[in-house]
């Protein structure tokens, strides 16, 4: 596990880097690619993205939310505001952004529906206090996250491979690598959960056992 958690950490870095190259890009500091430009107010998404991966090593770590509960709540909260708002920006630019093709569009759009339902799902276990569905379900919906990331590190290996010919070509490459991305994200956290299927749960009072008769009165 402590590979796992390490490659996140290696997935959280380099989606950062990826958030601040993109950035500049849109500023106007680096060259511009290929593709159509994006409209300026996406910097939301890299914004929000580069948030979303600050906050997500550091819920997964087992000390703080042990030590910490509070902090780790409140990151928690922070989490999926930022998290709705990188899905709700990211499946805007899928429709928004000059020249996308409908294979984008259609795997954002399984994309981002899976994210929300993963985000809902693992909120409502935290509301009902039902830690271990609560930990399965943030762990699944960062590695839901975590597939552009990955998607960056398979990508290049398709292009150098393969070959880049045209614009048409780049994204058939760049939507296969997307939905393998996804799959080898949704494996390892499958495996994760696995090999630790029990959280380390902050401990549960249990509720006061509420008596079902009076005592007799002393007379
Ligand atoms: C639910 C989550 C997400 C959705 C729905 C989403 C969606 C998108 C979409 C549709 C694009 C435009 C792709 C294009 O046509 O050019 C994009 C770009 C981008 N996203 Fe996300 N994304 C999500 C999460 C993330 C995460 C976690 C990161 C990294 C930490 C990230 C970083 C980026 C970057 C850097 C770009 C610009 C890529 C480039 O210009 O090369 N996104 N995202």
């Amino acid at each position: 596990m402590a590979r796992l958690r390490f490659v996140v950490l290696v997935l959280c870095v380099l989606g950062l880097a990826a958030c601040a190259y993109a950035s500049a890009r849109l500023a106007g500091w680096v060259a511009p690619s290929k593709l159509p430009p994006y409209p300026p107010w996406v910097l939301a998404h890299f914004v929000s993205a580069a948030a979303f991966v600050v906050i997500a090593p550091l819920q997964l770590w087992p000390g703080l939310r042990r030590r910490r509960p509070l902090v780790h709540r409140t990151l928690g909260r922070i989490g999926v505001a930022v998290g709705c708002v990188m899905a709700l920006s990211g499946i805007t630019m899928a429709y928004a952004s000059p020249g996308r093709p409908v294979t984008e569009q259609i795997f954002m759009t399984a994309f981002f529906t899976s994210y929300l339902a993963m985000l809902g799902l693992g909120v409502r276990a935290a509301v009902a206090r039902d830690f271990a569905a609560h930990r399965a379900w943030m762990l699944r919906m960062t590695a839901v996250a975590l597939t552009p990331v990955t998607q960056r590190a398979i990508f290049p290996v398709f292009a150098m491979t393969l070959g880049v010919g045209g614009l048409e070509r780049f994204w058939q490459l760049f939507i296969s690598a997307a939905w393998i991305a996804w799959a080898v994200n949704m494996i390892a956290v499958e495996a994760w959960l696995r090999a630790k299927p029990q959280a380390a749960s902050p401990p549960i009072k249990p509720p006061p056992i509420r008596k079902l008769h009076a005592e007799p009165q002393a007379s």
